[in-house]
């Protein structure tokens, strides 16, 4: 069977990532986290550069993008490769709320997003690859061979997030992070350069309506099909 590419795109939270990650395992294909790099950048951002709500430049963090080495480094045990920003794994840092606040600021800079294009299509040069993220049908890889775009509504993503951040112990409500959606939502639509949208070719899965595993036997019948 020939290896394919597969792009999942759509809003925070929709369950990109846990249909991803096991499509990948499945296939024996290697699972990207887009996400993860926009985050990583990010994180260092606040940390040498103080980018918060309050202080942003656009330029500083320009100036560092060379200093900022993101990659994957592939855990047996887990499946797939965790993310390290200057060889520090910053796989969990890069979640907070914290990080999520600030991320697609620095994910709206067009030098940031080329710097972080060019390293996920060498990801996926030799396909055999499953990406998620908002641009990966639209501009990472227009030729994927599947393309999927994820739905669900805001509020079911919100206590999605709510869930997964408050099984890791932080201390937030579920107003703060349905605020963050909702502003995630709106700047990824609507920035200038490569803003959230479904491809012509993306099939559409609202998993509102669907339960994870009905989901995922949807997506995995999709990708035996190209297969
Ligand atoms: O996927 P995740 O929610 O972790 O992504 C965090 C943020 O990174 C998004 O809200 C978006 O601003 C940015 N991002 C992006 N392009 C991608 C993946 C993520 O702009 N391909």
């Amino acid at each position: 069977s020939k290896k394919i590419t597969i792009a999942i795109d759509g809003h925070s939270s929709t369950g990109k990532s846990t249909v991803a990650k096991q499509l990948a395992k499945e296939l024996g294909y290697i699972y990207v986290d887009s996400g993860a790099m926009y985050r990583a950048v990010t994180l260092y951002a606040m940390r040498k550069l103080f980018v918060s709500d309050t202080n942003f430049d656009k330029e500083s963090i320009i100036r560092h993008l060379p200093f900022i080495n993101v990659k994957f480094i592939f855990d047996d045990e887990l499946g797939y490769g965790e993310i390290y920003l200057n060889d520090e794994n910053v796989e969990k840092e890069i979640r907070l709320l914290e990080v999520s606040q600030q991320v697609s600021k620095v994910a709206a800079i067009p030098q940031v997003r080329k710097k972080l294009v060019k390293l996920q299509q060498e990801m996926g040069k030799d396909k055999g690859v499953v990406m998620d993220g908002r641009d990966i049908g639209t501009v990472v890889f227009p030729d994927a061979d599947l393309k999927l775009f994820m739905t669900a509504s805001t509020e079911r993503r919100a206590q999605r997030r709510y869930k997964e951040l408050k099984e890791r112990g932080d201390e937030i409500t579920l107003d703060e992070v349905l605020t963050n959606v909702k502003e995630r939502d709106h700047m990824d639509t609507t920035r200038d350069d490569s803003p959230l949208l479904k491809a012509d070719d993306a099939i559409e899965i609202d998993n509102s309506l669907l339960d994870l595993e009905e989901q995922y036997e949807k997506v995995l019948k999709l990708a035996k099909d190209k297969i």
